[in-house]
């Protein structure tokens, strides 16, 4: 997904000064996007994804960017906030949290550990970002034969979701564990605000949406 435009606004507009990217997987924010590189950027993910992603980092780069703090964490089984303030997170800085491809896999109570260490732990002014599906394509109840498919598949492949919000409760969800200022985009929204020239023909799941919320 391309969200890099909120994180170069970040960087240009809103004076942010230090990058998150939960669950990174292959993400190349960093290494790609001008403006990141004056930024301590931590990148948090899991162990087995991790190690390959920085072998694969060091046969492009020769070495791993000092830029980049890599913290390995499970999220089922260990809290984020340890990890990431023994690894130098300054909890003063004005942060983004990036959050891709990430939500659905993880149980709620793992969800909200990490939401309520973000508002806990993060500068005025921080935000979040993230995707998800609709709480219906989660617990089976989606009646449109996309989100019955997504959720078989994603059992067969051993990786079943664990977590959606509920259609329309977004807001709700993420006021009450400390968010303001939510803004969602549904997939057709985004496609249409994103998806121009060259990437016209990208295909956007139509049930994931997009949600940019701020501690203040
Ligand atoms: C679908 S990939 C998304 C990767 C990347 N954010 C992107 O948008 O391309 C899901 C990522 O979440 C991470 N992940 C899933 N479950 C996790 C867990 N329990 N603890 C830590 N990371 C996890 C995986 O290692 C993987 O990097």
């Amino acid at each position: 997904m391309e969200q890099s435009h909120i994180v170069k606004e970040s960087i240009e507009k809103k004076g942010l000064e230090q990058l998150v990217i939960l669950g990174a997987g292959y993400d190349t924010r960093a290494y790609r996007i001008e403006g990141l590189r004056k930024l301590k950027i931590f990148e948090v993910d899991h162990p087995d994804t991790q190690s390959t992603k920085m072998e694969r980092l060091k046969k492009a780069f020769g070495s791993l960017p000092d830029h980049v703090v890599f913290v390995s964490t499970d999220f089922e089984t260990e809290t984020l906030g340890q990890r990431l303030l023994n690894s130098g997170f300054d909890k003063s800085k004005k942060t983004l949290f990036i959050m891709e491809g990430l939500v659905m896999y993880l149980p709620p109570e793992s969800i909200d550990d990490t939401l309520f260490f973000i508002v806990k732990n993060s500068g005025k002014g921080s935000t979040i970002l993230f995707d998800y599906y609709p709480e219906s394509v989660v617990d089976g109840t989606c009646e449109l034969e996309l989100g019955k498919n997504i959720r078989k598949f994603m059992i067969q492949q051993g990786e079943p979701l664990k977590f959606g919000i509920k259609e329309g409760m977004v807001e709700t969800f993420l006021a009450e564990r400390g968010f303001s200022r939510v803004q969602n985009v549904t997939a057709e929204e985004y496609k249409k605000m994103y998806f121009h020239g060259v990437n016209k023909d990208r295909e956007v799941c139509s049930l994931l949406a997009f949600t940019h919320a701020t501690i203040e």
